[in-house]
């Protein structure tokens, strides 16, 4: 059994003040789940809407009678719900807070007045551009404020943004843009993180001259750093340009409820990456109630999120929820440790930042470098804490809640994924005791079960694989242009529930501890990375023969990625080769995929019907060939032999 963990109690003057204190919390989890229509109905009123809907949820996760959705007869629009309804209250409050990669920079406050003139401007060029409702546009951009503008520019028109995170490689682009036909690209000269710079506009360009990707007819440009680029025109035109003149007012588009709001790519256990579909009422309702409830915000919260948006955790809370809700979001172009270790806390020191949201592998990668570069800021304005992107172990907790929140904030462990849309397993700081390691329990509407490998029903205390038994307003719709595959992933494995891809354990007390994946996807950093993708990648070298990759425990990214390669007959092994072929993975996805090993395997452990048998070379990814568990399915047991006795270095 594991041993009890320590109990962080609610502190009392938090819960004092708190949107969900101590006796809410039950009482609104029984309505929620009890009567999700009443709930979720009372909760869109938060937004405004052009048809109020009446239809609040029409949902069956029924395989012969499959639909999910909600406030289906609504109508809204998701950019006057972050802009418009603001200007008559919160006009000059700033929106937007942003933060250069270089400190020197002054900080530059976008007004909500300000960003609304920027979204329309932008959004009558893409109309003069073509662009009409339902256009997928794919933006490539650095964590700079016209990030922000483009996806609300998208949406005020009714296009369907795809973020594509900067550090993916041009191929990663193409598949992207190839996938859902986009029309245009948003993309700047150049990227800026730590002072090194990235070739946005040179990997768009090389992007699009791989195949599949004519559907764009247009690539924007902004000038960022002034680098020099290539303009092929009349495809490449400067943002600068195409927007200069255009009036600051733009007709939103009506849109429904259930029409595309966003596009958003992640890795799965096998294939390419599946474009995950959000809609806009469901999402904004579940973002917007979410970003207030989870992080307790009040008017004059300084609200700093350091995800990019190119995750959804940008999407939703820094983008979406936030200003939805009126809130002030920092964005930061730079990363921790840049100019030097202290930077986050002088962000927050220089921006009187009360409320931060980070992952745990920044926080274990600023606990290595000593306390001293975190002593040495004052951090007085913050109040709440929160992590997100995979499990925090309970040592990184208890440093960020001691040294980062010097033992006065509460931190929030958010569990979701780009699938939910929002935070879905939480604590509500002035409701529920924190447990360092523990997601601690399900928000509103969300409802967690435990099944065991055959699908039977975990009660109490038990591990096994987590499931969600109903819908919630964020959930994701389909896989674009894929729908089977949305049904085929998410809910054949369990049939009448929605598949999580995670393991987890419920405690005595009903609290939830994620444990990671249990399917070939693997947590990097808080970042998704399938195994098949990389594996596709290692083959697609023409001297490799075969590869299989998974993940394996990595001190501060959380996972590593782990990668057996076999070589074409008549080629050897050599250090060099291991370097090009690290480099090949790198270039042909991006920096995320970078394999943080690579073992030569001059065969692979597979059963006589010739499937990899990834759970053994888990074990000996781990080091741990003693747990290797039952090899009698090998077809040549010798090949494990060979592999253990090449990772101990025998
Ligand atoms: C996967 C989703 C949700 C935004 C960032 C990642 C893992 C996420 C936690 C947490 C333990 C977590 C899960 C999940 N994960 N948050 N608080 N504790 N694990 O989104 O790329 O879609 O990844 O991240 O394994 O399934 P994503």
């Amino acid at each position: 059994m594991n041993a009890p963990a320590t109990v962080y109690p609610v502190a009392e003057d938090f819960a004092a003040q708190a949107r969900v204190a101590r006796a809410d919390y039950e009482r609104l989890y029984a309505e929620s789940v009890q009567q999700p229509e009443a709930f979720w109905g009372r909760v869109a009123e938060r937004l405004d809407w052009y048809r109020k809907p009446t239809r609040i949820k029409n949902v069956s996760y029924q395989l012969e009678d499959f639909r999910i959705r909600w406030y289906e007869d609504g109508e809204l629009n998701a950019s006057v719900n972050c802009l418009d309804r603001h200007l008559a209250t919160r006009g000059d409050k700033t929106a937007l807070l942003f933060e250069h990669d270089d400190p020197a920079l002054p900080a530059e406050h976008v007004t909500y007045r300000e960003l609304h003139a920027r979204v329309c401007r932008l959004a009558n060029a893409l109309r003069a551009l073509g662009v009409r409702k339902g256009d997928r546009i794919t933006i490539y951009l650095p964590m700079i404020p016209e990030a922000v503008v483009a996806m609300l520019a998208c949406a005020r028109v009714g296009a369907i943004h795809s973020v594509v995170f900067g550090g993916f490689a041009p191929n990663s682009i193409a598949d992207r843009v190839a996938d859902c036909a986009s029309k245009l690209i948003i993309t700047a000269d150049e990227g800026l993180r730590g002072g090194k710079k990235i070739p946005l506009k040179a990997n768009v360009d090389a992007a699009l001259k791989l195949p599949g990707t004519n559907s764009v007819e247009t690539v924007l440009v902004v000038r960022h750093t002034g680098a020099a680029v290539d303009m092929q025109m009349p495809r490449d035109r400067w943002y600068e340009a195409v927007v200069e003149g255009q009036p600051d007012t733009c007709e939103p588009e009506r849109m429904n409820a259930e029409d595309p709001l966003f596009i958003l790519y992640t890795s799965g256990s096998t294939g390419k990456p599946k474009g995950v579909l959000h809609t806009t009422g469901g999402y904004l309702v579940y973002a917007s109630y979410t970003h207030e409830t989870v992080f307790d915000l009040r008017e004059d919260d300084v609200y700093w999120c350091t995800a990019d948006v190119g995750w959804v955790t940008g999407h939703s809370y820094i983008v979406y929820g936030p200003l939805v809700n009126g809130a002030t979001a920092l964005v930061f172009e730079g990363v921790p440790n840049y100019p030097n270790m202290s930077r986050f806390w002088e962000v927050i020191d220089r921006h009187q930042v009360t409320i931060f949201y980070t992952a745990p592998t920044a926080i274990r990668a600023l606990m290595r470098e000593g306390d001293e570069p975190v002593t040495r800021t004052s951090r007085r304005s913050l109040r709440l804490l929160g992590t997100v992107g995979e499990p925090i172990n309970p040592e990184a907790w208890r440093w960020y809640y001691d040294v980062v929140g010097d033992a006065r904030c509460p931190i929030v462990d958010t569990w979701w994924q780009t699938e939910t849309g929002g935070i879905l397993i939480t604590p509500l700081a002035g409701a529920i005791d924190l447990k360092p390691g523990s997601a601690t329990k399900p928000f509103f509407g969300v409802q967690p079960a435990l099944v065991d490998a055959n699908g039977a029903a975990l009660e109490g205390a038990a591990e096994g694989n987590l499931v969600l038994l109903d819908s919630w307003p964020g959930q994701m719709r389909t896989v674009y242009g894929d729908h089977n595959r949305f049904i085929e992933t998410y809910f054949k494995t369990y049939p009448g529930s929605y598949f999580t891809g995670d393991g987890c354990r419920r405690d005595a007390d009903g609290y939830y501890w994620i444990t990671g994946r249990v399917d070939d996807v693997i947590n990097v950093s808080g970042h998704r990375i399938g195994t098949a993708e990389v594996e596709s990648a290692l083959v697609l070298h023409p001297k490799v023969a075969e590869a299989a990759v998974v993940g394996f425990p990595h001190d501060l990214k959380g996972q590593g990625i782990y990668a057996y390669v076999t070589l074409i007959a008549g080629e050897s092994p050599s250090e060099e080769l291991r370097k090009e072929l690290v480099a090949w993975v790198r270039k042909e996805i991006g920096p995320i995929a970078t394999p943080d090993h690579l073992q030569w395997a001059p065969g692979l452990p597979k059963t006589r019907s010739g499937k990899i048998m990834r759970r053994i070379l888990r074990k000996i990814a781990e080091n741990a060939p003693d747990q290797l568990g039952d090899t009698s399915t090998l077809a040549d047991p010798s090949v494990v032999e060979n592999l253990v006795n090449e990772r101990l270095g025998k």
